[in-house]
């Protein structure tokens, strides 16, 4: 007899609609699964079985055939163990048929027991079928279901185990109907380090104001121990509080790289993501043998933070050209491309030279030239041509250790930074964009009027700075935003000339 059973697949955040087709014919006792199932989805029929025994079911001891349609999608990780074992029990009588209705999918990861554990992936999923089934039932492990309930178009039910579902396709049961937290004001932005806290260092703080306030990429360099790595970690604390459609977005990215914890709905929190320069370009770039988003996917909408960015691998820096570019991560696989998000802020630690005191007036640099040129060598010209705000960090004069008057606190800073922001999706709005730095070559040359001494200026800095035509580009995005941070409608000659000057130390 054939069952067939609805439930969903992701290629990235993409999601559609699997059959999962369940056939028991008389002949010797097999149990094969076809369509394009990974090790994990052929690891289902062990889980399966145990479950269903289990749950004090029959398992059926004759020809078993699973098929995943379509079958030219690959499908991954346990998901399909809850669908497979709902189906085998229709296929052997054991349930009506009649109860699996094409409004119903289901999603879920058996334990031996036949207990449901949570997958990961289920938000895009429940987004997906809002979009393409909406109205429709969707039957998820407890865990998933507060990130599931974010797609309010489908009904999101929660069960527990094997019996609870088919308890609940006999009539037997209900399964709660779960609704999402309406609780929307997002908490207040957190970070380990307050500006305040930071003594001096006010160039290095304004160029972060402006980062934050246009969301462009910064690279700190000085001498150790003077507060960079500091510095970087106040930014969180200066960006401003997510809006519902950031939250869902970054939420659908954690969701995917099960990374959500059991029973966490939405992410409140920019993420601030602080990976180890020792990190493998897989884990950064994102991918593996089961796809998975990446460093640069888990910081969208917020900030990738790399400390001591030369010591990274050259091919894990070189890869982040293309996601700095574009805003997506592309990778390539056997079956299909998948894409996922990559709209992060890049901040970067460094020191000036190997020894570090590379124009350290009180201490000399102890390096050659040569071991100089090749310490900053290992930032290509392509990446560093994507980092638009290049700031000093010198060591302190004890002077401004002592100075008891404290600078400002991250929240004062914020709040200019919010009314920025807030100016830029203003304008952007209808090239749904959402901040300076995500203008691409046309909005810029639309939104980023100069004004006539402003052009003059450019024009000379163009040919003495050699400039590319897209740190051309880079720096009017500054300049608007410098602009933005002072209320002023047009770029005038001193928004350009800052924004120039953070332009090359190099
Ligand atoms: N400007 C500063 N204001 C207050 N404390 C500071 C400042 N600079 C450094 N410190 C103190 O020194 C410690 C080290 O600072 P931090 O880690 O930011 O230095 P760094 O510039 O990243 O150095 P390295 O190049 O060695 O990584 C901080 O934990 C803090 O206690
Ligand atoms: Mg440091």
């Amino acid at each position: 007899m054939l069952a067939i059973v609805n439930s969903v697949v992701l290629t990235g955040l993409e999601g559609q609609q699997v059959r999962v087709e369940v056939d028991i014919s008389s002949g010797l006792p097999v149990f094969c699964i076809v369509g394009l199932p990974d090790t994990s989805v052929k690891e289902a029929r062990e889980r399966v079985r145990a479950a269903i025994k289990n749950s004090g079911f029959e398992f059926p001891l004759r020809r078993i055939t699973v098929n995943l349609a379509p079958a030219d999608v690959k499908k991954e990780g346990p998901i399909y163990d809850l669908p497979i074992a709902i189906g085998l029990l229709a296929a052997s009588g054991q349930l009506q048929g009649g109860c699996l209705t094409e409004s119903l999918f289901m999603v879920g990861e058996l334990s031996l027991e036949g207990s449901l554990r949570p997958v990961p992936g289920v938000l895009p999923m429940a987004l997906a079928l809002q979009e393409l089934h909406p109205g429709s039932t969707l039957i998820v492990p407890e865990g998933n279901a507060q990130a599931a309930a974010l797609a309010t178009g489908i009904r999101v039910l929660a069960a527990n185990s094997l019996s609870q579902v088919v308890a609940f396709l006999k009539g037997q049961e209900e399964l709660p109907h779960i609704l999402p937290e309406w609780e929307l004001n997002f908490s207040e932005p957190r970070a380990a380090v307050d500006l305040a806290d930071i003594k001096g260092q006010d160039q290095a703080k304004r160029a972060l104001e402006i980062a934050a306030a246009g969301g462009h990429n910064i690279l700190l360099i000085g001498p150790p121990g003077t507060g960079k790595t500091m510095l970087a970690r106040s930014l969180a604390g200066l960006l401003p509080a997510l809006t519902y459609e950031e939250a869902l977005e970054i939420t659908k990215i954690y969701s995917a790289a099960g990374l959500l914890a059991a029973g966490q709905g939405l992410i409140r929190e920019r993420p601030f993501r602080a990976p180890h320069h020792t990190a493998s370009l897989v884990s950064i770039v994102g991918g593996g043998r089961i796809p998975r988003p990446g460093e640069v996917s888990l910081a969208s909408n917020g900030v990738l933070f790399l400390d001591e960015i030369v010591e990274f691998r050259r091919e894990v820096l070189e890869a982040l050209r293309q996601p700095l570019e574009e805003r997506v991560v592309t990778i390539a696989r056997a079956q299909a491309a998948v894409t996922y998000p990559a709209n992060f802020l890049l901040v970067g630690s460094m020191n000036p030279c190997p020894c570090g005191y590379l124009g350290d007036s009180a201490r000399p640099c102890q390096c050659t030239p040569y071991q100089v040129a090749q310490y900053r060598k290992r930032l290509s010209g392509p990446l560093l041509d994507r980092i638009d705000l290049v700031v000093e960090v010198p060591r302190l004069e004890y002077r401004n250790i002592e100075k008891v008057h404290p600078g400002e606190t991250s929240r004062q800073v914020r709040e200019r930074i919010e009314r920025a922001r807030e100016r830029q999706r203003e304008r952007l709005a209808g090239e749904g964009l959402r901040c300076n730095a995500e203008m691409q070559g046309p909005q810029v040359r639309k939104y980023c009027q100069l004004s006539l001494p402003a052009r003059r200026l450019l024009q000379n800095a163009f040919t003495r700075l050699a400039l590319s035509l897209r740190a051309h580009d880079r720096v009017l995005k500054v300049a608007r935003t410098i602009a933005d941070l002072e209320g002023a409608e047009s770029i005038e000659e001193k928004h350009l000339a800052e924004a120039l000057q953070y332009r090359f130390i190099f």
